[in-house]
Formats: structure tokens, C-alpha cells, sequence
């Protein structure tokens, strides 16, 4: 598919929602997409009260935002320095990685597919998959004898109790291992590794995603205080102040983490409407992570395609032919979304190889700018959100200026999503706050070997 894969091209300017040659009656059916700044703010309030339930002892073990203390007390300063391997579990991939940082940041990694039946079952069956993978990679890279430090970013809700101890709350974004649930996920995958003999190595710390975006980004952009993923699933965490994270007992500093869990109590029912509600039923976890559902790649391009389908079955698109594929479960990729948007003005090269490939192929200029416009406006939907959710945090910390890391691959791909978001931003922060989104490179990755590091530094 042509079109720009990266920010290092120029994203076409000011088409977003663009409602130009677009079917009235199309741009009737999506104005419930568009959030109003009102109800942005009442999403604002809410989730404020959820992250204060999440920070608080008392009310912890039943808040719907947990606000997990990440163990992490130490931002990297640049001076890390060291060998280091890194498992990332949780993401479009699953991937080991080979770090150097100091003098030149060397990283190498192999990507694995996790057959379905691996995704889903018994844990056994997925640990076991985990340590076969860090095995064969480290074996193959001469290292698998050396004791090196490893992260493992493992990106599902998990209770921390420690650097090094990470108990499972549940499964999310598609991976269903019931009996893992409520263990430590480093226990389970010490005992995969032990039991196969062949490598040696030393967990130095478990970690989400965010944590790992938000470190990485610090050691190039020191004033990072938050790190957001927007990818599969959508998360972020923050430094928070040791007074206010109560779950965190020891001295010094701690950072909150907040949830893609939000809604979960209904606090999101004003603005979710029936394709949201289709795509939780339809989920492995219904009831479960709806203002993730909202917004993040896992769930975007099923969104999308609801909405196709229906404006379809109603007639007013594709002559009123759905086919097979428009009709069907997960068909419409969420990269189909980003490449969609991505044709400028009066381009229509890649919405029409969308339109092919799903087998719509009496599709006319109007059907491609219906369906450019679908797109917008549930993109826009989501940046809106997430740019609430950041600005709450933001609005919380009380910083005058701050970066926030960014990492995932809805946020790199997609074209308009960083421009909506700092102009939704700037819109929702307090009076006289500068906020910098930078992109974190590799978060998921490298931080997981920047979190290893700064462990090891403060075990010395
Ligand atoms: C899901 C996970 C969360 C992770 C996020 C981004 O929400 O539950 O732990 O940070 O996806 O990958």
C-alpha cells in the first residue's frame, strides 16, 4: 500500500474530518462521534475521581483505575550504561531484544508470532513459548551464557509488589491464560526458563509499557514526567508525588500508574454508543477496558467497520451492497484506517485498495470520501480521549512544563493523530501549562533495559 508509514513524511494538512463531498446523511449518523469540549470535561472529572480512588489505600482494591505503583524511583540520567536483554510482551509483537547503552546504543531483537492457541490457554503452554524464544535468540547471539540483566515489559494489568514481583490481575487485548491469573508472571517466567537449562539470566525488573515509554523518552528528553502507549491497547503512567501514591510505602518517589480500564463502572456510558457496545460484546473481556475499546488500535478498524457495515445495510453507501468481508469480524485492519487518512485531498489511492481488498469494488468517489470521513471521525474520537485522559493527569501534577513520551503504533502511523492531540490538549490544560508530546523510540524495548539499569545502579 503506498502512502507515508512515517512521521519523517509531511502528513496531509487539515483534512481530518474534512466533510467536503461527503453524503449528509452521512455526516448526520457520525455527529455522535465528535465529543464536545463539555463532555470531554465531564470525562475529565470523572476519571480524576477514578485515579484518586486508584491512589488510595482504602479505596484501591475496588477503584476501576489502579493506579499501580511501578517500583520505578529513578529516571534515567544518560549515564546507564551496559549489556542488557528485554522480552516485550504485550503489543503487536512479541519480541526479545539484545541493549548496549553507553557509547553507542546498540539494540537488536527478534519478533515472534504467537500462534492463537499459544495466545489463548493454558499458561504453560505461553510461558514455556516465552522462555523457548528468549532462549533460541540469546543462544544464537553468544550471550545466553553471560547472566545478562533483563526487563520484561509485560504489558497487562499487574499488580507490583516489587521491582521484581508482578502479580496478574487479568488478561487483556486478546490473551486469555486463566490459570496465571493472581500469579507472579516473573515466577512463572523463571520456573519456563528453569526448567529448559539452556540459558542463564538475571530478571531485574517486570515492567508495563508505559513505564518503559515514559523512561525511555526521559534519557533523550529529561523533563518526560508521563509515558503514554497508543497502540494495541492505550495506557499511560506518571510521576506522581509519594504523599499521593499510597500504595507505594517507602521513602522517596513513586509513579501512578492509570488504566485503559476506565468506563468500567459505566462512568463512560454517556458517550459510548452501539458500535462500542458490539465491539465489548463480541470481546474475550466484555465489561472489561471500554475506554480502551474507545480508542486504541486493537478495537479502532472493527469500529469502523460497524459503522460501514450499518451505513451500508441502511443504503447509504456502496449501493447498498455489504460484502462478504465488510461483514465480517476483524476484517477491517485498524492500519487500513491510518492509510486511509493518509491519501491527501483528492487522493483516493489508498482508500480505493482498502475498498478492493474488502471486496467493495462498485465503490464511487462518494463512498470514498463517506468512508475517509468514517475513519475521521472515530480517530478523531479517539485522540480526543486520549488527550483528555493525558490533560487530567497533566492538570493533576501541577508541572508549569512537561514532555510526555508516546509510543505505540496507532501514534506513529497515524497521520493526524499528534496534531489532534496538541491542539486538544493545549484546549483542555490548566492556564499557562506547556506540554511537548515527543515520540519515545521504543519504549517497550529499550526502557525495559533502561529500567534494568537504573535498578542495577541502585543496587550498588
Ligand atoms: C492494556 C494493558 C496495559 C497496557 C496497555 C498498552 O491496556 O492492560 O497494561 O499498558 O494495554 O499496551
Amino acid at each position: 500500500m503506498s502512502g507515508c508509514k512515517s512521521k519523517i513524511c509531511n502528513p496531509p494538512i487539515g483534512v481530518s474530518g474534512d466533510p467536503t463531498g461527503v453524503s449528509p446523511e452521512i455526516i448526520e449518523a457520525c455527529k455522535e462521534l465528535n465529543m464536545t469540549n463539555d463532555q470531554l470535561k465531564q470525562y475529565m472529572d470523572s476519571l480524576l475521581d477514578n485515579i484518586q480512588k486508584g491512589l488510595k489505600k482504602e479505596t484501591n482494591a475496588t477503584a476501576i483505575v489502579k493506579c499501580f505503583p511501578t517500583f520505578v524511583q529513578d529516571i534515567p540520567d544518560g549515564t546507564e550504561k551496559g549489556q542488557f536483554l528485554a522480552l516485550d510482551l504485550g503489543g503487536s509483537n512479541f519480541r526479545v531484544l539484545y541493549i548496549e547503552l553507553g557509547g553507542q546504543d546498540v539494540q537488536k531483537f527478534q519478533i515472534f508470532v504467537i500462534p492463537d492457541n499459544v495466545r489463548v490457554g493454558s499458561g504453560d503452554k505461553l510461558f514455556d513459548f516465552i522462555a523457548e524464544a528468549l532462549a533460541n535468540y540469546a543462544n544464537e547471539l553468544g550471550v545466553a551464557d553471560k547472566n545478562l540483566p533483563l526487563g520484561f515489559t509485560f504489558s497487562f494489568p499487574l499488580k507490583q509488589v516489587g521491582l521484581e514481583v508482578g502479580l496478574l490481575e487479568r488478561w487483556t487485548k486478546g490473551f486469555d491464560c486463566p490459570d496465571t491469573v493472581g500469579k507472579d508472571v516473573v515466577e512463572l517466567l523463571k520456573n519456563a526458563i528453569a526448567k529448559r537449562g539452556d540459558v542463564q539470566i538475571k530478571i531485574a525488573a517486570v515492567l508495563n509499557d508505559t513505564t518503559g515509554t515514559l523512561l525511555a523518552a526521559a534519557y533523550k528528553y529529561p523533563d518526560t514526567k508521563i509515558g503514554l502507549i497508543l497502540g494495541t491497547g492505550t495506557n499511560a503512567c506518571y510521576i506522581e508525588k509519594q504523599s499521593e501514591a499510597e500504595l507505594f510505602d517507602e521513602p522517596d518517589r513513586g509513579s501512578g500508574k492509570n488504566g485503559g480500564a476506565f468506563g468500567d463502572d459505566g462512568a463512560l456510558d454517556f458517550v459510548r454508543t452501539d458500535y462500542d457496545k458490539d465491539v465489548d460484546a463480541n470481546s474475550l473481556n466484555p465489561g472489561k477496558q471500554l475506554h480502551e475499546k474507545m480508542i486504541s488500535g486493537m478495537y479502532l478498524g472493527e469500529l469502523v467497520r460497524l459503522a460501514t457495515e450499518r451505513f451500508t445495510k441502511e443504503g447509504k453507501m456502496f449501493g447498498g451492497q455489504a460484502s462478504n468481508d465488510l461483514s465480517t469480524r476483524g476484517k477491517f485492519e485498524t492500519r487500513y484506517v491510518s492509510e486511509i487518512e493518509w491519501d491527501p485531498p483528492g487522493d483516493f489511492t489508498n482508500v480505493k485498495k482498502v475498498c478492493e481488498k474488502l471486496g467493495l469494488s462498485q465503490a464511487t468517489e462518494e463512498d470514498y470520501l463517506n468512508l475517509k470521513y468514517i475513519c475521521s471521525c472515530f480517530s478523531r474520537r479517539a485522540a480526543h480521549l486520549v488527550s483528555a485522559g493525558l490533560a487530567t493527569i497533566i492538570n493533576k501534577m501541577g508541572e508549569k512544563t512537561l514532555s510526555v513520551g508516546i509510543d505505540g503504533t496507532l501514534y506513529r502511523l497515524h497521520p493526524q493523530v499528534k496534531r489532534l492531540m496538541e491542539g486538544k490538549i493545549k484546549e483542555l490544560v490548566d492556564p499557562g501549562i506547556q506540554v511537548k508530546l515527543v515520540l519515545s523510540e521504543d519504549g517497550s524495548g529499550k526502557g525495559a533495559a533502561m529500567v534494568a539499569a537504573v535498578a542495577a545502579k541502585n543496587d550498588t
